[in-house]
Order: structure tokens, then sequence, then C-alpha cells
């Protein structure tokens, strides 16, 4: 059995945490904390990578503070697209394979009554956005052999290392606390498992048959954030009331899609969302779950 070797930056983070959960028996993980490697410094992406020289980076490293990004451009911006092009650089260097992390906010929401697949033109309408949009650009055109892969509304046991939780658990939280639960019913979305992404990130390197490019990797379907938040209090077994409100009542920062569900029109397949959080809710009543 041949060993891949894989860089995975992110490492502790929602979704990088799940990656190393799942890594298979071939391959050969080394994460890279942002101590082992900024991804915002050029000098050091190349050398790092330079010495390691790995079959695949996975790039999961990202500021992923949606309202935050709306006041810290740069900071945003040096994360989500310089980082980017020096892991690209990095890999068209070395010959390693990219694997970077995208999003369902690259869309602007226009009203379509279908999922957005690959062939749909971005217009992201937030800076967090913009700064992915760049970074799957720079990806796209710097990289050598890539992936990139657009994830949605992610969920998973870390929680979003740098959101300080996630959706579910802000939900289960107020829940249990018997605080009110007002919750969009007009934002449109595929939520999705970091478990999911991360075995459907792991069939992609392993199975080798995908050529570069990029592709949509959420859990089927579509939900509202409303009819999402009703399902994990159900699921949950938490007799609580959800009152739907409109995303006019609710103002944010950052101007969002309202429409942003995701699907694949080059073979990637990942169950619906509804068995995907099933399993995580039992995951987390278990004994030894978060
Ligand atoms: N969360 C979502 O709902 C969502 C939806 C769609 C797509 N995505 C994408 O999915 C990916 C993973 O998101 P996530 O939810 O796992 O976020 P996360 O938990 O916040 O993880 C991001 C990781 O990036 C690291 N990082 C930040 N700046 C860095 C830098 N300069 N150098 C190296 N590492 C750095 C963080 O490390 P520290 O712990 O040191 O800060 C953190 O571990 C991102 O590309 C994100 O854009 C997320």
């Amino acid at each position: 059995m041949r060993v891949l070797k894989v860089a995975l930056t992110g490492p502790n983070g929602q979704l990088g945490s799940e990656i190393r959960r799942y890594a298979p028996p071939e391959a050969e993980l080394v994460p890279l904390a942002r101590d082992a490697l900024d991804v915002t410094n050029t000098e050091q992406a190349e050398s790092v990578i330079t010495g390691l020289r790995p079959d695949y980076i996975i790039n999961t490293a990202a500021y992923v503070r949606v309202d935050d990004a709306e006041d810290e451009a740069q900071k945003v911006f040096r994360v989500n697209a310089l980082g980017a092009r020096n892991l690209a650089l990095a890999s068209e260097k070395t010959g390693a394979t990219l694997v970077h992390i995208s999003t369902d906010y690259v869309f602007d929401g226009g009203k379509k009554p279908v999922p957005y697949n690959e062939n749909d033109a971005p217009n992201p309408l937030n800076t967090y956005g913009i700064s992915k949009y760049a970074g799957e650009l720079f990806v796209r055109n710097f990289a050598g052999r890539h992936y990139i892969l657009r994830l949605a509304s992610l969920y998973g046991k870390a929680g979003a290392s740098g959101k300080g939780g996630n959706f579910v658990y802000t939900v289960l939280g107020k829940a249990r606390r018997g605080e009110p639960l007002r919750v969009v019913d007009d934002i449109y979305m595929s939520p999705t498992s970091a478990a999911d992404a991360a075995r459907e990130i792991w069939s992609l390197i392993t199975e080798k048959v995908k050529p570069s490019g990029l592709y949509h990797a959420a859990n089927s379907g579509v939900c509202s954030w409303y009819e999402f938040a009703v399902s994990i209090v159900r699921r949950a077994g938490l007799p609580v009331n959800v009152e739907p409100v409109s995303h006019t009542d609710y103002k944010t920062r950052a101007r969002r899609p309202l429409w942003s569900p995701l699907e694949s029109t080059k073979g990637i397949k990942l169950r619906r969302w509804e068995e995907a959080l099933k399993d995580f809710i039992a995951e987390l009543a278990t004994p030894g779950g978060p």
C-alpha cells in the first residue's frame, strides 16, 4: 500500500478535526496548525511545503466570522485570498494536489428554483464571500492539480473555532437554557455535516478518479434555518417552541444570500441533511460525546 502524504492546514478547526478523525490508513497526515504554517506567510508556506513534499495539501484554514469580516477586510483577505494563493503557489512548485475548501457564500442567492451547481456564476454579496471567491480564483489559476470543494452551513463536533461554535450548538444551548428561539424562515441553504464533508474529501483523495476542478459537496436537500432549528430540537427530544422570523427582522452586518443550497452535477452526492443531522445528534447523546 502506497502511503499518501497529506498536509492539513486548520487541523484543529471544525472541518480539520473531522478530516483528522476520518484519515484512512493509507494517509500519513501532517497536521499544520497556525504556529507551524501561517497561511498568510508566503515564505513560510513555500518553505514548509517544499520541506514536506506532500502528495496532497488540504487547506481548511480560513477566516470564517462572516459579520466581523465586514470590519476586518484586510485580515479576511490575507487569510482567505492570500493564504489560498500561497498554498496554490506552493502546490504548483512541489507538484502537490491542493484540496481547497470554499463556500456557498460565493453566490448571491438570486431566485433559483433549484440548488446552485458548479456551472452557476458566483456573485458574492459580502466581504467573506468575496475573499473566498478570490481564494478560489487563485487556486484555479495558480495551483497545479487541485480540487476546490464548496461546502455549506457546516456543523461538526468541534464547532467552528473561528465562530465559537455552530448553529446546532447554539440552538441546543438556547433550548436547554429555556431561552426563546427566533429563527429566520426565509433564508434557505443545505446544512452540511463536517464529518460527511471530511469523508467525501478522503474519498476524492483515495479514489483518485475525479479530474482537477471545482466541486459542490454539501449534504443533499434544502431547508430554511427555521426548519433546520425545528429538526434539531425535535431530534434532541427538546419540547420547545421555535418562532419563525423574517431576515428583515434580524439585521446582520454582512448581507447574506437568501438562497444558497448546493448540488453537484459532477458526481458528488452526499446523503440528505436530515440523515446526517440524526447521526450527529445521536453522537452528541452518547457518553463521551461533546
Ligand atoms: N463554518 C461554516 O459554516 C462553513 C460553511 C461553508 C464553508 N466553510 C469553509 O470550510 C472551511 C473550514 O471552516 P471551519 O468551520 O472548520 O472553520 P474553523 O473551525 O474556524 O477552522 C478554521 C481554521 O483555520 C485556522 N486559521 C485561521 N487563520 C489561519 C492562518 N492565518 N494560518 C493558519 N491557520 C489559520 C484556524 O486556526 P486557529 O484555531 O489557530 O484560529 C482554524 O483552525 C473554511 O474554508 C470555510 O470557509 C465553512
